[in-house]
């Protein structure tokens, strides 16, 4: 979809549709109230004929409004005024994107920016105008023989900004937008796509086209042999029972100063959890196909990235295996040593992210990166914990959590924090070796599972985002929801100000 933005009065537009903000009960939002004062009131008839409260979720759709330039106006409900938040504007927009590609209409110009958001900025409200459009229209349907796609598309959408001097920070806002829908649509296909097509080896493939795509990314694919030359046997263990050969893939994103350490993005790329030979129940076991979500959203992130061309520099690791039990499979009591030296009893095969993200982890080490960051669909604990909004949390720099606070809040992807005390690494002690890859109990399970991890992260910055309850829905609207995306970009764009920020103190 195309966006622009542009001022002007609402009644002079020759748009297809004009979108207006109503709120509760039954008062014109001020670009409305403009465009009824030169209407001779025609917005204001309507509503006190009670045809619309302006209750969220409520629209309307009039035609022939005199001494208007406009085929049409789509009256859009905010509810209450002094209730419009972050939730509510993003549901409002998401309710006039879908009625209007109920209409014939396939360009619009849409006011919802005179709408005031508590603690929200034009360029936050631009920004989520395009994300939140791109999420509307997006479809996977590649995969049926018939396509449902909308009669007429809505292809344009024109956002109303009040004067020129708005111009290049709304313009900054689009691309932005623009860049985060992209990386989320493309971790969104990843995601949704079916576990047989979508293997470790055609990850891979999609890393190299990513890269084919955007010069700026170099693409290598480290091979299984080359792992256990290395010794990452921890990895390993966990792709010894599918057919398929696991990958280590890194692209390299080198477009930031030459002294700038790199910020590490590794992703979990489970591509089918069946448990292994702790096999998973049978029931909604295609979601495991899922569990390559924190892979998907690196390549996400990395596209963005590469899109707006950050002045930054950013390596993607992503560990592509299969879980499966076969005769080859790693059996529960099995003692592998990890890359880093230490060793683990596998005591559940279940347990498997934490195993590839190990030996990831440490392969990092050699970047001596900025910072790492790893995205995974981890525990089932971090779900019953937080629930499907945020993403958990953990890190071991303060710093770096509340750098991913801020983003996660200027982004709208939201995160909580978890503890990483020391009172639960006991839970991992073994009898036979370093440590075991899960506790003897289930409390604090995601936790756990963190703690796991930090072991391997002694060398650096690092945070871990459990994405288990926010990669993708469950039930009807199953799929892929493109997170943690926006959060990682916005993260990087925050990095990019500092790089910005550091030169301009230079130059003076
Ligand atoms: N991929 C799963 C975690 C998961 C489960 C994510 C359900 C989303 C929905 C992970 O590999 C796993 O199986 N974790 C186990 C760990 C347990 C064996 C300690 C879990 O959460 O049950
Ligand atoms: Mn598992
Ligand atoms: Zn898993």
């Amino acid at each position: 979809m195309e966006f622009t933005v542009k001022s002007g009065n609402p009644e002079k537009q020759r748009t297809a549709c004009l979108v207006l903000g109503v709120y509760e009960s039954r008062r014109l939002t001020p670009a409305a109230e403009q465009f009824d004062s030169v209407c001779g009131g025609t917005l204001s008839n309507v509503l006190r004929r009670g045809d619309l409260e302006g209750k969220p979720g409520q629209s309307l759709l009039l035609f022939n409004v005199p001494e208007a330039l406009c085929e049409r106006v789509l009256l859009v409900g905010c509810g209450r005024e002094r209730e419009v938040d972050d939730r509510r504007f993003r549901q409002i927009l998401a309710h006039a994107v879908a009625a209007l590609n109920e209409t014939g209409a396939t360009e619009a110009m849409v006011y919802l920016t005179d709408l005031a958001v508590k603690g929200r900025d034009l360029h936050w409200k631009i920004r989520q105008i395009v994300e939140i459009a791109e999420e509307a229209q997006y479809r996977f349907d590649e995969l049926k023989s018939k396509k449902d796609a909308p009669r007429r598309p809505l292809r344009k959408i024109i956002i109303n900004i009040s004067g020129r001097k708005e111009l290049p920070d709304s313009e900054q806002a689009i691309r932005e937008g623009a860049a985060i829908a992209a990386g989320m649509k493309l971790t969104k296909d990843l995601g949704n796509m079916p576990p047989n097509l979508c293997t470790p080896t055609w990850l891979a493939e999609q890393a190299q086209g990513l890269a084919g795509e955007f010069p700026a990314l170099q693409v290598r694919i480290l091979e299984e042999a080359e792992m256990e030359q290395m010794g990452m046997h921890a990895l390993l263990a966990v792709s010894r029972g599918s057919a398929q050969p696991a990958k280590l893939i890194r692209l390299d994103y080198r477009q930031g100063p030459a002294a700038q350490k790199p910020y590490v993005l590794a992703g979990k790329g489970v591509t089918f959890d069946t448990g292994g030979i702790s096999l998973k129940p049978g029931e909604a076991m295609d979601e495991m196909k899922y569990d390559m979500c924190g892979a998907a959203s690196v390549l996400g992130t990395l596209r963005a990235c590469a899109e707006l061309q950050l002045p930054l520099n950013v390596t993607g690791l992503i560990a592509a295996v299969e879980n499966m039990p076969g005769g080859r499979a790693t059996r529960p009591g099995d003692i592998v040593t990890s890359l880093s030296g230490q060793t683990v009893e596998i005591l559940n095969t279940d347990a498997e992210g934490r195993l590839i993200l190990c030996d990831t982890l440490t392969y990092a080490e050699r970047d001596e990166p900025a910072a790492v960051i790893d995205i995974a669909t981890l525990t089932g604990a971090c779900i019953i914990a937080l629930g499907r909004h945020p993403h958990g949390l953990f890190s071991n720099h303060p710093p770096l959590t509340h750098a991913l606070q801020g983003a996660a809040h200027t982004a709208s992807d939201r995160v909580w924090e978890l503890p990483l005390w020391e009172d639960y690494q006991e839970g991992l002690d073994s009898n036979f070796a370093d440590m075991a890859n899960i506790a003897s109990h289930r409390d604090g399970g995601a936790i756990i599972a963190a703690c796991f991890l930090s072991r391997f992260t002694k060398k650096f910055h690092w945070a871990h985002l459990d994405i288990a309850g926010t990669a993708w829905k469950t039930g009807k609207a199953k799929g892929a929801t493109g997170r943690p995306v926006p959060l990682l970009t916005q993260y990087l764009l925050d990095r990019a100000a500092e790089v910005s920020r550091e030169e301009g103190r230079i130059e003076k």
